[in-house]
């Protein structure tokens, strides 16, 4: 499977802040916002990755992320120009994907429970068709909105509908066969002027492919939306983090469970940032897991 961060956008909601910085590369607690998302897809097993963004934007994402060797990912850059729907991710990313499955998340959404790695992991194996994520929200006319049968299968789904059917805002996470990308290409601009995603999951739905996987309430689905959202993702990680002595969404730390690396690569990494918190603890458990230095 390969995988897409899609990062790019206006960030209007976020302006001033957003004026001169990519959203996505605004600091949630104690790292960039894009980690959240790039762990996502790295718990899911995925190495080939390709990040999305802006023209302007897109060359300090590559500052960050760079070819992804260290962490033993395959990162490449594609420009959107403009922020025309989410489901132009599969017009950018055709040659990417080729003739795989593929994984989008969106770089302003953060997922964090128990399970989720070893869940993802189950859907992407079993994928056949599409898999959605649902999440409980309060607003739910807010975000895309689906409905599901005792089966887990999608039965109805809207974009920011004025009525919600349901509770079950769909998350920022699909995974999707090769037949996105002929789906997409045939999708065309909504009222709003964008190709939607939730077109494309609707095409599944037609199909009787789409299947709605529920996130349920121990877990946290994140919002990075508003000034207010930004801070309390910052104070989710911030307690957890200090509670437990861990971190989320450690690039290294996952990289290194998942083998990409071995334990003297992480100890290196963490040695680059060596002076910060974060550096410390990536060598910490880059030595809590044999590394020789
Ligand atoms: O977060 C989940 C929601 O994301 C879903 O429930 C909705 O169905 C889906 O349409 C989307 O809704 P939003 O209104 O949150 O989408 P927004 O336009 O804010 O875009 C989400 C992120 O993707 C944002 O960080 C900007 C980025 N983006 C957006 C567009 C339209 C792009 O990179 N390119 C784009 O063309």
């Amino acid at each position: 499977m390969k995988g897409i961060v899609l990062a790019g956008g206006a960030g209007s909601r976020l302006h001033p802040i957003t004026n001169a910085v990519s959203k996505q590369l605004l600091p949630v607690y104690d790292k960039p916002m894009i980690y959240y998302p790039l762990s996502v897809l790295m718990f899911g097993g995925i190495r080939d990755i390709l990040v999305i963004s802006t023209p302007t934007d897109l060359p300090q994402f590559e500052r960050l992320l760079g070819t992804g060797e260290e962490l033993g990912l395959n990162l490449s850059y594609a420009e959107q120009p403009q922020p025309n729907g989410l489901a132009e991710a599969f017009l950018i990313g055709a040659d990417h994907v080729g003739g795989d499955s593929a994984a989008l998340v969106l770089g302003d959404n953060i997922f964090h429970g128990p399970g989720f790695p070893a869940q993802l992991r189950r859907s992407i194996a079993e994928l056949d068709g599409c898999v959605l994520f649902g999440y409980p929200v309060k607003e739910p006319g807010r975000y895309g909105v689906g409905e599901a049968d005792a089966d887990g299968r999608l039965i109805s789904i809207e974009e920011k509908p004025a009525r919600p059917r349901s509770n079950r805002a769909i998350t920022g996470l699909y995974l999707y066969d090769n037949d996105v990308l002929e789906i997409a290409k045939q999708i065309r601009p909504s009222a709003r002027g964008e190709l939607e995603i939730t077109d494309v999951n609707r095409a599944y739905l037609e199909r009787g492919t789409a299947r709605l996987i529920d996130l349920g309430r121990g877990f946290a689905w994140l919002d990075t939306g508003t000034h207010d959202s930004l801070i309390e993702a910052s104070q989710y990680v911030q307690v957890l983090e200090h509670r437990q002595g861990i971190r989320i969404a450690c690039l290294e730390e996952i990289a290194l469970s998942m083998g990409y690396i071995d334990a003297d690569a992480c100890y290196a990494l963490g040695a680059k940032l060596a002076g910060s918190r974060y550096g410390e603890y990536v060598m910490s458990i880059a030595r809590a897991a044999g590394a020789t230095a």
